[in-house]
């Protein structure tokens, strides 16, 4: 079914299918749907039991609606994007638990592959692989997570002793490389240690990602997935989270994809 969006700009010449921008929670959209709001007007369709706002924002035509907690909720918001929306890629924004050595709380994750660490349906198939269909490991779409790397380098560079200092954080550091996504709040020594154990080059834990990537990977819908580190998956996960999202997390996402959706719409 359609909600009638058709190719985003009621079929107008020169028109360009939008962007899929989602979250699980409200706090990790930052001002997003305001900024919307202010540069075009945002028409929202509620679909599926979730709302989706679309219009332009940094010159981008985007939809942006929030996915809610776990991998079922992201499949099927991602699944609604691409068929009753007709985006042509998705970003996932949001934040993450810190599971590789060198990644603390207020770094950034790009990933350039996802996995679904609580996928396991050996002996039939190894462990980790979405059996019938051969693959443990969803690569990110390179040229899109390259833009978004590129738009948190750049706030790094231009914000990221200011947001230290004001957070009471470490200057955030960028990395590339594996997130890992299961429909579990990870928040104990031993839980983020058997991650690192079965998975040692995973960078960061959620519950959204790989599964939104595998989504795409079926529809052939690029996407990436950027993640702010909230905690460490530890037992102190469940506080750091609560006070991350609630004052840190909308001001990452409101810095890096302000610079992600500026260069996008520059080259519209
Ligand atoms: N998102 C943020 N922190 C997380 C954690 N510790 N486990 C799973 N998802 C998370």
């Amino acid at each position: 079914m359609s909600a009638g969006v058709g190719n985003g700009n009621g079929g107008a010449p020169h028109s360009h299918r939008p962007l899929g921008i989602l979250a699980a929670l409200p706090q990790e959209l930052g001002d997003l749907i305001e900024a919307m709001r202010a540069e075009s007007g945002v028409r929202t369709i509620t679909h599926g039991q979730r709302d989706y706002h679309l219009g332009t924002v940094h010159g981008a035509p985007c939809v942006v609606t929030l996915a809610r907690v776990g991998k079922v909720a992201a499949a099927a918001t991602v699944s609604a994007l691409i068929h009753a929306f007709d985006v042509d890629a998705v970003v996932f924004t949001g934040v993450a638990g810190g599971v590789g050595a060198e990644v603390r709380v207020g770094d950034i994750v790009v990933a350039d592959a996802l996995l679904q660490h609580d996928l396991d349906a050996s002996p039939l198939f190894p462990r980790f692989e979405v059996p019938l269909l051969g693959v443990s490991r969803f690569a990110a779409d390179v040229a899109l997570a390259d833009q978004l790397a590129a738009a948190c380098e750049r706030f790094v560079a231009e914000a990221g002793a200011a947001s230290a200092a004001r957070f009471g954080t470490r200057e955030p550091r960028v990395h590339r490389g594996l997130i890992i996504s299961g429909d579990q709040f990870v928040a104990s020594a031993a839980g983020v240690e058997a991650l690192r154990a079965a998975l040692p080059d995973a960078l960061a834990v959620e519950m959204e990602g790989a599964a939104i990537a595998q989504v795409c990977h079926e529809y052939g819908v690029p996407c990436a997935v950027v993640r702010t580190i909230s905690d460490t998956a530890d037992d102190h996960a469940p506080a750091s989270f609560v006070s991350f999202l609630t004052e840190i997390a909308g001001v990452y996402s409101n810095a890096i994809l302000t610079r992600f959706l500026d260069t996008r719409g520059a080259a519209l």
